[in-house]
């Protein structure tokens, strides 16, 4: 485990007139390259070869590093050539998923935008649901045992990546039967989940420690395959419908019903208040809570992701809601640098970056 008194002298060693924000080149990786500039700093992105066209193609990059494996990110002579630029790493979905939250906690030194504590909340499902609760949020039901299943659950596995593998069931016969199909290394690992009926929304929120408030920045809809595919033909369907999967392949942008803002602000700061009680000094920065708004117009949260997530690449030019607070077309990647600048302004780096 790496003390913090140890990044927090690198980054008292870093020239506040010269710092580089920099990130992996895949998920958010673009809107982030965009929101450093149009704030003012240098950036650089850390990609394979097979990418770095995209990062070429596009131009948003002051400085292009190609690895061979992600994981080259946490070797000695690459962290020290990090820090020698001054840089901050900006963490998103795909930089957790490669480097791993518990090589992300005992080998990265390079001081990295928000709390890294909170990784290890979110990426176990025990703990994501004691927080979730705590912060008084209406979660899906569990079933600790099969033969339980009274309604259509969803069977999660830790292993499953991007909703594959997921199995639903309606009861607990229907689930002996798939699930002794199953070819999951993991598969006594499950959870059994209420499959909650209604609509998806993934507000993404930022919290910022300097101002002490929680934005709303935008919002979107998950487009899954083929679940969502399998809706279009389900009378068609009938009889034969094939197993559903929860796969992203896209995002919706959405706004919801004025009504229902005071709810969905209410849930992102009584998230960011219980984090603060749980991992002091609690989450920072970008994070969306996965929920399904019921006909009774409550939303039932599934999951917390405590970083910025993909669906905000559809508001790289602003939302309806980031250009209610802001002049400028304000991504939440430009939101991220925003902070770091104001952060600098105030000599609070050491808020917003551990
Ligand atoms: N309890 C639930 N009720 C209804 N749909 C759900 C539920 N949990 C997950 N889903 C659907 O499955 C998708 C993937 O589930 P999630 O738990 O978020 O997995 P992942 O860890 O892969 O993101 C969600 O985006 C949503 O469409
Ligand atoms: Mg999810």
């Amino acid at each position: 485990m790496i003390h913090q008194s140890e990044i927090s002298s690198i980054l008292d060693g870093y020239d506040r007139e010269k710092i580089t924000i920099a990130t992996i080149g895949s998920h958010t990786a673009l809107q982030i390259l965009k929101g450093a500039r149009d704030e003012g700093f240098r950036n650089m992105v850390i990609c394979k070869k097979g990418s770095a066209n995209v990062y070429r193609q596009f131009g948003l990059a002051d400085e292009l590093v190609i690895v061979e494996n992600y994981k080259q990110v946490l070797e000695n002579a690459f962290q020290e050539r990090l820090i020698e630029r001054n840089a901050i790493l900006i963490p998103h979905g795909s930089f957790v998923e490669y480097l791993s939250p518990a090589l992300i906690e005992n080998e990265l030194v390079v001081p990295m935008f928000g709390n890294r504590k909170v990784l290890g909340w979110e990426s176990d499902r025990n703990k994501e649901r004691e927080w979730l609760l705590r912060a008084g949020l209406r979660l899906p039901r569990e079933y600790k045992d099969p033969a339980d299943i009274d309604r259509l659950v969803m069977v999660k596995f830790p292993g499953a990546k991007g909703g594959r593998g997921y199995i639903l069931a309606s009861n607990p016969e229907e689930f002996e039967q798939k699930h002794k199909a199953l070819e999951l290394i993991d598969k006594e690992m499950y959870t059994l989940q209420e499959y909650v009926i209604g609509t998806r929304f993934y507000p993404h929120y930022f919290y910022s420690p300097l101002t002490d408030k929680v934005e709303l920045l935008s919002m979107d809809i998950r487009y899954e395959s083929n679940i969502d595919g399998i809706a279009r033909l389900s009378h068609i369907l009938q009889d034969s419908l094939p197993e559903p999967s929860f796969v992203v392949t896209g995002n919706l942008p959405v706004v919801i019903r004025e009504s229902l803002l005071p709810r969905v602000l209410e849930m992102g700061q009584n998230v960011i208040e219980t984090s603060r009680e749980l991992f002091s000094p609690g989450l920072t920065g970008p994070f969306c809570i996965e929920t399904v708004c019921t006909e009774d117009l409550e939303f039932i949260a599934f999951e917390i992701s405590a970083r910025i997530v993909a669906g905000t690449n559809l508001f790289i030019n602003g939302s309806p809601y980031s250009q209610l607070l802001y002049d400028v077309p304000m991504s939440t990647g430009r939101r991220i640098a925003r902070e770091v600048k104001e952060a600098i302004k105030g000599d609070l780096l050491d808020e917003v970056v551990y």
